[in-house]
């Protein structure tokens, strides 16, 4: 697939072989749509296979598609060792892995909510980064790319577990980031509020979701944060909150 017009380092990740993992979910679409466009090879994941399927149709050029879960770590070594078989490295992760419990006044939170939390946003990103994190290395300018939430530096109290979780995940990245001190990689967190996506806008045209972070502008800053633009940004939350 040819990159994009007007191309520049920003745009520029063609050849690159970028792994996404929770692909098929809210954001998912609109990420996989923007860096296709730059000519990056991707490599989808998630649970299920077919929006993967159905995505990579959609953006077109050849798109590896493979279902797992990521919570079972030798699956998740197995995704990341297949990918870099099938299409000769790995030189970017993007962890879109979400889902949300909470609601109760802190005092009544649910530790259940934290049963599931936990392993949905903490885990998923510690199984896949360190199944891929031999292949960043190995590519020499491998970059992650891992979507928090403000809720993680600011929490408010019926999102205590949720908020916990994400700044759980903030910590692994920038620790990742650390690891990648010197070696040419980078690991950097892509802070939102609640995610507007096209098709939310187009199921509900009349809804105001000026509050809310646009999928297209997360797109970018992935963009930009697996291209060369952004090689020496490393341990850093690149914030799109908005006027939320
Ligand atoms: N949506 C928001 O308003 C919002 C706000 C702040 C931050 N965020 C963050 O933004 C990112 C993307 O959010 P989103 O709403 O697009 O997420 P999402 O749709 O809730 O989840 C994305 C995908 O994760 C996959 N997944 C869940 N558990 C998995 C597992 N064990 N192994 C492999 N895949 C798994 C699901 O695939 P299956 O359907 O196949 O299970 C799902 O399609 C997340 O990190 C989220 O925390 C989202």
């Amino acid at each position: 697939m040819a990159a994009s017009s007007g191309s520049s380092q920003l745009d520029s990740l063609e050849g690159r072989v970028i792994a996404l993992a929770g692909a098929g979910g809210n954001l998912g679409p609109t990420v996989v749509r923007r860096l296709a466009s730059t000519g990056a090879q991707l490599a989808l994941a998630g649970r299920t296979l077919e929006p993967l399927d159905k995505l990579a149709e959609q953006a077109g050029g050849k798109i590896d598609t493979q279902a797992l879960d990521l919570l079972d770590t030798e699956a998740a070594r197995g995704w990341a060792d297949g990918v870099a078989e099938r299409l000769g490295a790995v030189d970017g992760l993007v962890h879109m892995v979400g889902g949300w419990r909470g609601g109760s006044p802190i005092e009544k939170a649910p530790l259940e909510d934290w049963d599931y939390l936990e392993p949905l946003l903490i885990r998923t990103l510690v199984h896949a980064t360190q199944s891929l994190a031999p292949h960043l290395l190995a590519s020499g300018r491998g970059r992650v790319v891992v979507i928090s939430a403000g809720q993680a530096q600011a929490p408010t109290h019926p999102n205590a577990l949720y908020a916990a979780a994400k700044a759980a995940a903030e910590t692994w990245t920038l620790a990742l980031a650390d690891r990648f001190r010197g070696t040419g990689c980078t690991a950097n967190l892509v802070v939102v509020g609640s995610i507007v996506t096209p098709a939310m806008r187009e199921e509900s045209p009349d809804k105001d979701f000026s509050t809310f972070t646009p999928a297209e502008e997360i797109a970018e800053a992935v963009a930009y944060l697996s291209s060369d633009a952004a090689a020496s940004m490393n341990g850093q939350r690149l914030t799109l909150r908005g006027a939320s």
